[in-house]
């Protein structure tokens, strides 16, 4: 696991951007995993920039998304279908088409689940997955006591998370719903480079125990630490309750030019 220390959010940003953009130019077929919440945003608006600036291109990438609400409409704006685009895809040159999620709106949500997950290894696995933390420590929407080895599934989220995610629901948590489709924590694990984000102070707690705590379903981002390649790559403010965030910084500040992220 490495962690890299920003300065600021758009730097942390960047040394994701760079990674991806890494990634789409050196590979003709890339897969990329997508995640929404608020955390991501700043990488996406980078990479769009990016594509209208420089003419980065996504056109021969495919991406998967790792969650979405189980019964709101296809087309409801909150749907995580819906705001990948909004925030992210429509912005750049990748075919709406090679943009996949778990289908909530599914009748047999089970059977969508896994095909979800066929779909995934059909693509040859994602190769740069980009992760966010919820400050209780979910991944993707893995609630505590969510089994290291789950597939894409549903789950029922806690009042915490619906409280978490009210916001992008005008603050009306009943609007929120209880169930949801994500990639399981297997899932998760089965691409190649894991890359989350946090930043401000709000994600301190959880960065420190997802980095620094112990391995446990009751955190289910700590399971990271199991990860052959991991980054984690926090602004000041999320670094804030690192205990050893001083090696951190030295490691990076040393890391050989040829390693990469
Ligand atoms: C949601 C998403 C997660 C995300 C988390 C944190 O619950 N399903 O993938 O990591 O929120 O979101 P934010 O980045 O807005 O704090």
């Amino acid at each position: 696991m490495e962690i890299v220390i920003q300065e600021s959010v758009a730097k942390a940003a960047d040394v994701v951007a760079d990674a991806i953009e890494t990634l789409v130019t050196g590979n003709s077929a890339p897969v990329l995993g997508l995640a929404t919440g608020s955390s991501p945003l700043p990488i996406y608006k980078e990479l769009a920039r990016r594509h209208a600036e420089n003419g980065l291109s996504f056109a021969n990438a495919r991406a998967f998304l790792l969650d979405e609400y189980v019964g709101l409409p296809f087309d409801h704006p909150e749907s995580y279908r819906r705001v990948i685009r909004t925030e992210f895809t429509s912005h750049i040159d990748i075919p709406d088409d090679a943009v996949f999620s778990p289908d909530g709106a599914a009748q047999d949500v089970s059977a969508s689940a896994k095909a979800y997950d066929e779909s995934i290894a059909a693509a040859g696995g994602v190769d740069l997955q980009i992760l966010g933390v919820g400050t209780n420590g979910h991944l993707a929407f893995n609630e505590s006591g969510s089994s290291f080895g789950s597939r894409t599934r549903i789950k029922t989220l806690t009042e915490q998370t619906r409280n978490d995610n009210a916001r992008f629901f005008e603050g009306v948590v009943d609007d929120v719903p209880l169930h949801v489709l994500t990639q399981g924590l297997g899932t998760i694990l089965e691409a190649k480079h894991l890359v989350l984000i946090a930043t401000g102070l709000n994600k301190a707690a959880a960065v420190a125990a997802l980095a620094e705590g112990p391995v446990s379903a009751f955190f289910p981002a700590s399971i990271l630490q199991m990860h052959p390649h991991v980054t984690i790559v926090v602004d000041e403010a999320a670094a804030s309750q690192l205990t050893l965030s001083d090696y951190y910084r030295l490691s990076y500040d040393n890391k050989p030019s040829w390693q990469g992220l």
